[in-house]
C-alpha cells in the first residue's frame, strides 16, 4: 500500500516539474512515507529524520532548500510528536490527504513554520489524483482502505480510518489507462480488500475481478490482503472461473488458537479459517497460500502456540510474514495483562520461522523442473538476464531476449535459489 502511494505521490508531484532521484543528497524534496504497524517501523522515522536534518543543513550552506516531509500512518498517529521532536520537518501529511501536497509545497515554500494536514477529508483523495504513470508490466492499484475490523492488537483502523471502496468505474478506468501503458499484471490493493463493494449494491470484488478479465487487456490478476471473514461464495468461485486470476492467495490467519483468536478480536476461529482453505483448494487445486502471524500475543501460553504451529504444518503456506507482537498504543491488547516477556516471543518467533522457511524451500524445491509461465518485468542484474515472478510470487531469472521483457513467457526451472528460481524458455522460438 505504500508503495502504491508514494508511486501517486509522485504522479501528484511531477506537474510542478519534481522527478524521483535515487540519491537523498540531490534532492529538493525528500518525503518519508511511514509505516506504523510495529513499533520498530514507527521508531525507524525518528532515525531517519535524524540522518535528513544533517543533510538538509549542509544543503542550507550552500545556499539551496531541502523540503522535508512525513507522510503516512506515523505521520497520521504522531504528526503533533514529530513536529515537536523534528521542529525542522516542513510538512507533515497523513495517508488521506495526499492529493493537497501541491498546495502544501506552495505553502512550505512560503512560510515559515511547518504544514500539518492530517485531516480525513470528505473528498476522497483518489477524485483529484492524476491519471496514474505505469512502470514497467506489473501495478499496483488501491481499489479499498481502511477497516472496520478492529484487531485488537491493530493500528490500521486508527491511522487509515473506516473501510472505503472506491467505485468499479473509477477502478477500470485507472486499468484501462494502465493496461493502454502495457501493464499486463494487475494486483489489487486494500487493507482488506476483499472488503470492496464499489460502494454500490450488487458489486463485491468477485465481480470486479470478472469485469477486469473481460476487459481483455491484464493477463494477470491478484489480490491482497483479504480477510478471512469477507472471504464470500463468489470470490472461491473466481479461483475455479477466472483463468486470469493467479493461483496464490495472501490470507492472515494471525494464530491457530480459538483462545488467542477471540482475544485477538479476528471473527473466525481455527476451524472457520481450515474450512475455507479447505473450500479454495477445491477451487484451485493448485493455489499456493501465503500468511501472517503473530507470535506472544498477550495471554499467549505454549498450548496456543503449539496450535498455530500445528496449523502450519496442516495447512502449508509457500511464503509468510511472521511478527513478534509489538504493544501499539491506543490499542486495546496494549493495556492486556499477562504481556508475554520478549525473549518467549523471540524464541517461538524463531520456531515458527524455522518451520515456515522449511516449507517455502520445499515448495521451491519441488518447482524444480516444472513449467510455468512467468511475466518478465524487469531486466535482471546481468547482461542477457530478465526477472520476473512465477503464478506463485517466487521470483524467477531467465537468459533471455530483451524483447520479451513485459511479456509473460512459458519457462522450464532448472534450478532452485535460497531467494529466487532460475529457468529456461521453453519454446526455442522465445530464448
Ligand atoms: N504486532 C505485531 N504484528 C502486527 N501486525 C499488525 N499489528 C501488529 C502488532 N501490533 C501484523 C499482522 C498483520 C500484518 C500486516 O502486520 O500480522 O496481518
Ligand atoms: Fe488490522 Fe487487518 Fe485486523 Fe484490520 S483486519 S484491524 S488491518 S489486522
Amino acid at each position: 500500500m505504500n508503495v502504491y502511494d508514494s508511486a501517486r505521490m509522485a504522479d501528484v508531484l511531477a506537474p510542478l516539474g519534481y522527478a524521483s532521484t535515487d540519491r537523498a543528497e540531490d534532492a529538493d524534496m525528500v518525503i518519508l512515507n511511514t509505516c506504523h504497524i510495529r513499533e520498530k517501523a514507527a521508531e525507524k522515522v525518528f532515525s531517519e529524520l535524524g540522518r535528513l536534518k544533517t543533510l538538509q543543513a549542509a544543503k542550507a550552506k550552500t545556499g539551496s532548500r531541502m523540503i522535508l516531509a512525513v507522510a503516512g500512518c506515523v505521520a497520521q498517529a504522531e504528526g503533533e510528536e514529530i513536529l515537536r521532536r523534528a521542529p525542522f520537518v516542513d510538512i507533515v501529511l497523513g495517508p488521506q490527504t495526499y492529493h493537497r501536497l501541491p498546495e502544501m509545497v506552495a505553502q512550505a515554500a512560503r512560510a515559515g513554520g511547518a504544514v500539518l494536514d492530517t485531516e480525513f477529508p470528505a473528498e476522497p483523495k483518489f477524485d483529484f489524483l492524476p491519471e496514474a504513470r505505469a512502470e514497467g508490466s506489473s501495478a499496483f492499484v488501491s481499489v479499498q482502505e481502511g477497516c472496520d475490523k478492529f484487531c485488537t492488537f491493530c493500528v490500521v483502523p486508527y491511522t487509515r480510518g473506516a473501510e472505503y471502496s472506491r467505485p468499479a468505474p473509477a477502478v477500470l478506468a485507472e486499468i484501462g489507462a494502465l493496461a493502454a501503458q502495457g501493464v499486463r499484471e494487475i494486483t489489487l490493493l486494500g487493507q482488506n480488500v476483499n472488503a470492496w463493494n464499489g460502494g454500490e449494491a450488487g458489486w463485491g470484488l468477485a465481480r470486479l475481478i470478472g469485469a477486469i478479465a473481460d476487459l481483455g487487456t491484464v493477463e494477470r490478476i491478484r489480490y491482497t490482503t483479504s480477510h478471512p471473514r469477507d472471504l464470500d461464495d463468489q470470490l472461491i468461485a473466481a479461483h475455479a472461473q477466472i483463468p486470469q486470476l493467479m493461483p496464490f492467495l495472501h490470507l492472515p490467519v494471525q494464530s491457530g488458537s480459538d483462545r488467542i483468536l477471540q482475544a485477538m478480536n479476528r471473527g473466525h476461529d481455527r476451524d472457520a479459517y481450515l474450512r475455507l482453505v479447505e473450500r479454495l483448494r477445491r477451487a484451485q487445486p493448485d493455489l499456493a497460500l501465503s500468511s501472517d502471524f503473530i507470535t506472544g500475543f498477550p495471554g499467549e501460553s505454549d498450548a496456543d502456540f503449539a496450535q498455530t504451529m500445528a496449523l502450519v504444518r496442516q495447512v502449508g503456506f509457500v511464503q509468510t510474514y511472521s511478527f513478534k507482537y509489538s504493544p501499539r498504543p491506543g490499542t486495546p491488547a496494549a493495556l492486556m495483562p499477562d504481556q508475554v516477556p520478549e525473549p518467549v516471543k523471540e524464541e517461538r518467533l524463531a520456531q515458527l520461522q524455522a518451520l515456515l522457511h522449511q516449507q517455502t524451500a520445499a515448495f521451491n524445491q519441488a518447482c524444480l523442473g516444472r513449467e510455468m509461465r512467468v511475466l518478465l518485468d524487469r531486466p535482471g542484474r546481468h547482461a542477457g538476464q530478465l526477472l520476473g515472478r512465477s503464478p506463485y510470487m517466487q521470483p524467477v531469472h531467465v537468459k533471455a531476449a530483451a524483447h520479451l521483457l513485459g511479456t509473460v513467457v512459458p519457462l522450464r526451472i532448472t534450478a532452485v535459489h535460497p531467494n529466487s528460481l532460475a529457468a529456461e524458455p521453453v519454446d526455442a522460438g522465445t530464448s
